[in-house]
């Protein structure tokens, strides 16, 4: 009610998604859901339960905000780990909150153990290391400073993590890049332990480097896109596919976007439709306008391309997507009615409009899109 669209998430495909993950990880890795941007856009609040009745107790966000709102709805015994943004101010609430978090420079090491210090609480610490995505992480030039200043600090921080992150291990044309970023982690490895530093769980993969070069599983993995059922990318999925070759997708898209038809309008021959005169109606048509446009996060690059499912056809948007609404063309399609349902993404009958083909038509990749459906619409689990 009071809205114009909603998502449905279904309980069974993650369950499928996460029982799939973790056989290929095997019982020894622990497996990190990572939650930032909303949870890939499904809600924090909807992934974070599931995901615990799924038997994991790891999450993974990028800020200390999104931190908290992960801390909001999670259960006991379960593990925050921020590998972003946390500002000064934000480390002594995290200490206090046994809230684990990536070092990457001096300064927030410093940071972290004289607040550790001063609360008399461990610090509980991720290093991460510059091994070729050049993004955050100590140089390995800087490993004899760091180092020994670990060394005289033991007693205020938990050496939680060694980590890093790759820079597109979801692509064969990054293969010999992400190659010498694994031998250089080994080597930052090796450092550690040659300095009788034992990080509890080394970490590097994320869903493609995982799904694709298992040299890369360790003792965390930390699953995002992959784990809401979506491939990072073709190859990745080729690369299984011929793996696992009893089910060709093993992966289970969790979402659907569903709406209904607002009006129902017919429309002479010779009229265009819409804003400007993008589209003309060559023969009297029936048209329906359906209450999601770009504000809802359907986007206007869909004007006159897009595509929705209605009493199970494929009909297509015509005209521009105006900020609230779109319209499409249901002439063909007999007894449409008001408050019919529309589906913009999943399953109607035998059709289904996957986030794949919805992102090509938009030029979006799936991460992008998922993360921009409005936080609003309201997200409903399913079996
Ligand atoms: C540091 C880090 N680890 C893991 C992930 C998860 O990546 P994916 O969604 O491709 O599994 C991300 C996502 O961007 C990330 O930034």
């Amino acid at each position: 009610m009071f809205n114009t669209s909603y998502i449905e998430i279904s309980r069974k495909a993650y369950r499928n998604n996460i029982r799939y993950l973790k056989k290929i990880i095997g019982k020894d890795a622990r497996f990190s859901s990572v939650v930032k941007g909303n949870a890939y856009g499904h809600g924090v609040e909807n992934i974070v339960p599931l995901a615990e009745e799924a038997g994991v107790r790891h999450f993974s966000v990028f800020s200390a905000r999104e931190a908290n709102d992960v801390l909001n709805v999670i259960g006991k015994g379960s593990q925050i780990m921020i590998m972003g943004l946390l500002d000064d101010e934000e480390i002594e609430w995290a200490i206090s909150n046994d809230i684990e978090f990536f070092v990457f420079d001096m300064d927030r090491l410093g940071r972290a153990i004289e607040t550790a210090r001063m609360l008399r609480k461990k610090a509980r610490i991720h290093v991460e290391v510059e091994t070729g995505f050049n993004r955050t992480g100590f140089e390995y030039d800087r490993m004899p400073d760091l180092v020994s200043y670990l060394k005289e600090q033991q007693e205020h921080f938990i050496l939680e993590g060694l980590c890093t992150h790759y820079a597109g291990a979801e692509s064969l044309s990054n293969y010999l890049r992400i190659k010498n970023q694994i031998t250089l982690f080994r080597k930052f490895n090796r450092y550690f332990s040659r300095h009788n530093l034992h990080p509890l769980f080394r970490h590097t993969a994320c869903s493609a480097a995982a799904l694709t070069y298992p040299s890369t599983i360790m003792e965390m993995v930390r699953f995002g896109i992959a784990q809401y059922g979506f491939w990072p990318s073709p190859e990745t999925h080729m690369f299984r596919f011929q793996k696992d070759t009893k089910d060709s997708n093993p992966l289970r898209r969790m979402i659907s976007w569903k709406s209904k038809v607002m009006v129902l309008k017919d429309v002479e021959a010779g009229n265009f439709v819409g804003y400007g005169s993008s589209y003309l109606a060559n023969k009297k048509m029936k048209i329906a306008i359906i209450p999601v446009g770009y504000a809802n996060g359907f986007s206007r690059a869909l004007s006159n391309t897009g595509r929705v499912l209605i009493r199970g056809r494929r009909v297509p948007v015509i005209g521009t997507v105006t900020m609230n609404t779109m319209t499409v063309n249901v002439t063909d399609i007999p007894g449409v009615q008001r408050g019919d349902e529309v589906v913009i993404i999943g399953k109607q009958n035998r059709l289904s409009i996957s986030i794949s083909s919805f992102c090509e038509m938009s030029e979006q990749l799936n991460y992008q899109l998922l993360t921009r459906l409005p936080a609003d619409i309201p997200r409903f689990i399913v079996e």
